[in-house]
């Protein structure tokens, strides 16, 4: 078995996370630990690495097709991984999961249909809708028990016959839920005695933590399966994100072929040599670098909760189930959007995601992405401690 070194320090180069967004803004950018775009610090699985400079040593790059075995690797993965039994002509190609649901958005909706997503949530469902001219309808996580859950009495109460779609992010980025089979029954119940079709971005089904399973949503019955388009991709489960290469399982023959045709007029059907390598690689060998990284990742995140728990206690961190995201709230600071930004930038010297980004409910809450080596971890931990004990 070949031992992943998660703790290794990797100097990224033109990384979006490292040298984009507020980076560029701080006073002393070359101080500021970023722990907030969704991708890892961490060095890629070896099989994937090979299988990438396979490729590059043919040194040709010219067009190419995706083969049987590309399908066969996705299929069995999720066989194996989440017990679904994928058919391989359910699978279609798309450049990456944002791309695949605004296409998705546009052809199976009309200007001023209704859209439902469960705020806070990740921020360019608001962009996709909203461009795309659909009205966008939040329904609200509730907090019960400390713990997110799906508010269903206000979904019922908002649904009217103009809301056609409703997209579930699952698990949930940024509170971390990993949804479980009730809450996912209860919600399919709702959409589809509405007529309401589901796209269930499923981008982070592989980063789920112990006592917790990822439950397909289209895996759920005959009427989730033909109501339900489910966006996959191996980007975030094997840290590939700028490889862009995902997967839409369309289980509904006319869904499928709505979908393929708006891929077609845009010219998007055809993936790069890379995304294609990678996947297959990455699906066919790449879970035994997964299982040490869930281990690294939940230590990570335990880690966290436990020094925010000891040493900032006016925050309040929200254990993730899943994903690498942990959803925090700095409220009880009782500091405005600019001061907390101040705090965390110039005084903590964190880049993190900002709350309110995920919709109105993030106001005063952050999020921090605890994939990185355990050093980083800490002194970001550490930065955050001492500016929030000086106020
Ligand atoms: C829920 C969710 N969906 C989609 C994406 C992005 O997917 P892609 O890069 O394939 O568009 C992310 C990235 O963080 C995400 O968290």
């Amino acid at each position: 078995m070949k031992k992943y070194d998660f703790d290794q320090i990797i100097k990224r180069k033109n990384s979006v996370k490292w040298d984009g967004m507020d980076l560029r803004y701080a006073a002393h950018p070359e101080e500021i630990l970023p722990l907030w775009i969704a991708d890892m610090d961490f060095r890629a699985a070896e099989p994937i690495i090979e299988a990438l400079q396979q490729r590059v040593d043919e040194g040709i790059f010219g067009y190419e097709y995706r083969p049987e075995s590309y399908f066969q690797s996705v299929t069995s993965w999720f066989e194996k991984r989440h017990h679904w039994k994928v058919q391989e002509d359910w699978l279609l190609h798309s450049p990456g999961v944002v791309t695949s649901l605004s296409v998705i958005i546009k052809e199976f909706t009309n200007p001023g249909d209704k859209i439902v997503i469960q705020t806070p949530v990740y921020f360019p469902f608001f962009k996709i809708i909203r461009q795309n001219d659909r009205t966008l309808v939040p329904n609200p996580l509730a907090i019960r028990d400390g713990r997110y859950v799906m508010d269903f009495e206000n979904l019922e109460k908002i649904i009217d016959q103009d809301v056609k779609m409703l997209i579930l992010c699952s698990p949930h980025n940024p509170v971390s839920r990993v949804w479980e089979k009730d809450e996912l029954l209860r919600l399919g119940e709702i959409c589809f005695k509405n007529g309401i079709r589901v796209l269930s971005d499923e981008i982070h089904a592989d980063i789920v933590f112990k006592n917790h399973t990822h439950i397909p949503f289209a895996s759920l019955g005959k009427e989730f399966l033909e109501n339900t388009i489910t966006l996959i991709s191996p980007t975030k489960t094997f840290n590939l994100a700028g490889l862009h290469t995902s997967c839409v399982i369309a289980p509904n023959g006319e869904d499928r072929e709505k979908f393929s045709r708006a891929m077609d007029v845009l010219d998007l059907k055809s993936g790069n040599c890379f995304g294609q390598a990678a996947t297959e690689a990455a699906f066919r060998y790449g879970e035994e670098w997964l299982e040490q990284l869930l281990v690294y990742l939940e230590d990570n995140a335990g880690y966290t909760l436990d020094f925010i728990d000891r040493r900032i206690p006016r925050v309040k961190a929200y254990k993730p189930e899943g994903t690498y995201l942990l959803w925090m709230d700095f409220r009880q600071l009782g500091l405005d959007r600019k001061e907390l930004r101040d705090v965390l930038l110039n005084k903590a010297k964190v880049a993190l995601h900002y709350g309110e980004w995920f919709g109105t409910e993030g106001e005063g809450f952050v999020r921090l992405n605890f994939a990185c080596p355990k050093q980083i971890l800490i002194r970001a931990l550490e930065g955050i401690e001492k500016a929030v004990s000086q106020l």
